[in-house]
């Protein structure tokens, strides 16, 4: 797999950024894990603006500090994937999401592209000093569950979504475990 990077996002990547979020619409994909930045089209200022609030908030039931990151390929300096780490866990965040939120861009998907992402994610996670990650997913998405399995996701159960009756999936991460998995795999590929 090429190079790639996992990095905080910079004035430099504004039309990129809108691209990709213009791909998953072309695509009628899910968008998930871009730290809101498809509300934020045509104004990429006031959403990094936003996501620097975002790092410091305060955990509540309605919000969480968080932290989005762009993973880049080195060779085209090409924005592939947006991930989201919630800091902490409000109620809402235990039951339902997770952690982490994570998405690849249609026509870079199937490449291995999230396992690393993933695997970068965790790294974060542990520089924050969180040891057990929390990550959920439908249980059709075949993608996403594999993607947490292959890092050392560990299911604790399944649910009915009470919003559209769909079963998903919660899994239990341990940061430690993940990363000596990950590390022989992915180390070499990271420039962060
Ligand atoms: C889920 C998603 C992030 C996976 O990204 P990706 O870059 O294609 O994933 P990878 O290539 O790293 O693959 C991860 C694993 O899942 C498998 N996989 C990926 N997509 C799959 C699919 N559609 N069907 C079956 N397996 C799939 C891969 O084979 C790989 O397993 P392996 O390494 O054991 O072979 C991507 O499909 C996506 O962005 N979906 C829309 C957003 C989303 O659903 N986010 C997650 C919300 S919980």
């Amino acid at each position: 797999m090429e190079k790639l990077k996992f990095i905080k996002p910079t004035k430099e990547y504004e039309q990129q950024a809108y691209d990709y979020i213009q791909e998953f619409k072309d695509y009628n994909s899910d968008i998930f894990g871009t730290g809101g930045l498809h509300k934020y089209i045509g104004q990429y200022d006031e959403w990094l603006e936003r996501l620097e609030q975002d790092r410091v908030l305060v955990p509540t039931e309605e919000k969480v500090p968080q932290e989005t990151f762009f993973l880049i390929r080195e060779s085209d300096n090409k924005l592939l994937g947006i991930s989201n780490i919630r800091l902490a866990l409000n109620d809402a965040l235990l039951q339902r999401s997770g952690h982490i939120g994570y998405a690849i861009r249609p026509t870079e998907r199937r490449k291995g592209y999230n396992n690393y992402q993933l695997y970068c994610d965790l790294k974060f996670c542990k520089e924050k000093g969180i040891e057990k990650v929390l990550l959920a997913c439908y249980k059709d998405n075949v993608g996403s569950a594999k993607t947490i399995l292959n890092n050392g996701g560990v299911l604790e159960n399944e649910i009915i979504d009470p919003e559209n009756g769909k079963p998903f999936q919660r899994f239990w991460i341990d940061v430690d475990q993940a990363l000596e998995i990950g590390k022989e795999k992915y180390e070499e590929k990271s420039t962060a």
